[in-house]
């Protein structure tokens, strides 16, 4: 798909990322969607990432921006991803790990990994690692966690949930490995200029809820959500800010946000060993040195 200018008028035509390479994953829908338009009013060069091809494909018509299309529950689909960024783009200015699942039941992959743990973790993880000699000084990666990573717990001996799976915990669980992948990555690309931050959306109105079962999806398809819930658009506005707004101005690489501001994440967020250990167990188990 050709690149063409952003068929969407600005509504706020400042801060301006004039001509930046943002990669969002998870834009077919929701925050990232969302997420994809704000920053393509302001300038931006869109490589939209989802994995429904149609959906994928309008967002991408909407923006002006490329399409690319993988499957997270498959690791290939996220390695084919990140050789087609990768051939496309001599450089990415920001990368935002938005896609992002709940799941009621224990599902495992083809890759052997429990479904949530895959997609919210591995593949982000994987597909950073991929893209990092394409980022380079002054380059953001923002990753969307939530604030369900306050009741994640990391248990070193069943990170794939495979004695007891507790969907919300495991949804957490994994917003906390949002959280830990985020700053130890800022810790390891500080010597190069690159910035990592993580964020909390809010509740937001988006299709999230259609795996959770019928009282998650009854929470997100009733019509308070009009009332308790952001719309997508308010729901990618630390996104949009922690991509255009100078380091500094509000945040500072390393950093949890939600509202633009720094805010509480669990207490297993402040433990760098444990961080450390499981960036060490995730390159091991997507194969990476
Ligand atoms: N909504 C909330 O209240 C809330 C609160 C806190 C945090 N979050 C986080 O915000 C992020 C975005 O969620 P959202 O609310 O915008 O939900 P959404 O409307 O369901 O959008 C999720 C996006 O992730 C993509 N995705 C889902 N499974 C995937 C997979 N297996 N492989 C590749 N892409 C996949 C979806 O693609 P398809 O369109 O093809 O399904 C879609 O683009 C998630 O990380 C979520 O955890 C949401």
């Amino acid at each position: 798909m050709s690149e063409t200018p952003a068929d969407v008028p600005p509504d706020n035509p400042s801060p301006s990322i004039e001509g930046k390479v943002v990669v969002v994953t998870g834009a077919s829908a929701g925050i990232g969607a969302a997420a994809a338009i704000a920053l393509a009013q302001r300038g931006a060069r869109l490589a939209v990432v989802g994995r429904s091809p149609t959906k994928t494909a309008e967002i991408a018509k909407r923006t002006g921006g490329r399409a690319f299309v993988a499957d997270f529950a498959r690791l290939g689909e996220v390695r084919r991803l990140g050789e087609e960024l990768r051939a496309y783009y001599p450089r990415i200015d920001i990368l935002a790990n938005n896609a992002g699942l709940f799941s009621r039941r224990r599902e495992v992959t083809e890759d052997g990994h429990e479904l949530t743990f895959q997609v919210n973790h591995l593949a982000p993880f994987l597909l950073t690692n991929l893209l990092l000699d394409r980022l380079g000084p002054g380059s953001r990666i923002i990753t969307t966690s939530s604030r369900a990573q306050l009741v994640g717990r990391i248990d070193r001996l069943d990170l794939e949930s495979a004695h007891r799976y507790l969907a919300f915990q495991v949804y957490g669980t994994t917003k906390l490995e949002n959280v830990l992948f985020s700053s130890e990555l800022a810790r390891r690309v500080a010597p190069r200029g690159i910035s990592s931050v993580a964020f909390h959306p809010g509740t937001v109105r988006s299709e999230f809820g259609r795996r959770g079962g019928l009282a998650v999806e009854l929470f997100y398809k009733s019509p308070l959500r009009y009332v308790f819930m952001l719309s997508p658009e308010e729901g990618a506005d630390t996104l949009v800010w922690l991509a255009t707004a100078p380091q500094g101005e509000g945040w500072s690489s390393g950093g949890y946000y939600a509202k633009r501001r720094l805010a509480p994440t669990a207490r297993q967020a402040h433990d760098p060993a444990l961080a450390s250990w499981l960036w060490a167990h995730s390159a091991e188990v997507v194969g990476l040195e």
